[in-house]
């Protein structure tokens, strides 16, 4: 099957580890060239992983990759990504929205900058990221994908009280929407995908004090792993999704149905 994705560039925010850095080494085995992108001023480790996987990408696929530092709450560090990117790889075809930042609540604790900080990273960023990517390749003249990483969370709410991370997750779902209609015409399709329970880091405490609880609502009986998700993604960046715009896949083990 030809995804047609070689040589394609892409981008893939927060991909130093956990979903991210799955859908960047996904992308990488299709001979796609990968952005990996972090932030440096949140864990020391976040550049080293980020180099981690380019090298991987590099050594596994024999394919070209960088890691870029910007944070996905700054929007001069988001174009100056982009700069980065095009400089190096190429201009960047494929941009796939997976940083996020989860919050912990309950309710009562949320101050209201910890809201607004949670939208400006999940919402503002990506939207910040969409908007630089649809202005290039209209320079370019060529066409293009946008995959964002939404959640269950948006259509299910949270049970373990994430709920500025569930209202910016179904915003980034509204988001993809409307974007889609606005750029369908130019040939960029914007998708999202809405994974359940994946074994990551943002939620390998959780699982471990309520494994029982989360098991009980999936029909496949098993928490997804980061490839599966990473799947998804590449389906929708590729030529087998090209009659799909503006919609979100769940991939949730049956969790969501309908
Ligand atoms: N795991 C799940 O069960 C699950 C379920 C549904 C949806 N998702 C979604 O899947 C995506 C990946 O999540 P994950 O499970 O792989 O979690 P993760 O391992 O915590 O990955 C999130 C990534 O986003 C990065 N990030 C956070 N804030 C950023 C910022 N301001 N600028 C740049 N990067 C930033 C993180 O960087 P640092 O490591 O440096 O903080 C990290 O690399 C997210 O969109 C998440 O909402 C996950």
């Amino acid at each position: 099957m030809n995804l047609n994705l070689k040589d394609k560039v892409v981008l893939v925010t927060g991909s130093s580890g956990g979903v991210g850095r799955k859908i960047a080494l996904a992308f990488a085995s299709e001979g796609a060239k990968v952005v990996v992108n972090y932030r440096k001023k949140s864990k020391q480790e976040s550049g080293k992983a980020a180099e981690a996987v380019v090298s991987e990408i590099k050594k596994t696929y024999g394919t070209e990759a960088i890691a870029i530092d910007a944070d996905m709450s700054v929007e001069a560090q988001i174009i100056e990504m982009f700069d980065k990117a095009e400089s190096s790889v190429g201009a960047v075809d494929i941009l796939v929205n997976n940083a996020a930042y989860l919050p912990k609540g309950p309710l009562q604790n949320y101050t209201e900058t910890e809201w607004n900080y949670t939208f400006q990273v999940n919402v503002t960023g990506a939207f910040i990221a969409c908007k630089e990517l649809i202005k290039r390749l209209r320079e370019r003249g060529v066409k293009g994908k946008i995959v964002n990483i939404s959640s269950q969370a948006a259509f299910f709410g949270s049970t373990s009280g994430h709920l500025p991370y569930d209202a910016s997750k179904g915003a980034l779902i509204s988001m993809t929407r409307s974007i889609a209609r606005e750029v369908a015409r130019e040939g960029i399709n914007v998708n999202a995908v809405a994974p359940g329970m994946v074994m990551t880091e943002m939620v390998a405490k959780l699982w471990e004090e309520r494994k029982e609880q989360y098991l009980s609502r999936i029909p496949l009986y098993r928490i997804a792993q980061p490839e599966e998700v990473a799947n998804v993604v590449l389906f929708l960046a590729s030529d087998m999704s090209s009659y799909m715009t503006g919609t979100t896949l769940d991939v949730t083990g049956g969790l969501m149905m309908r």
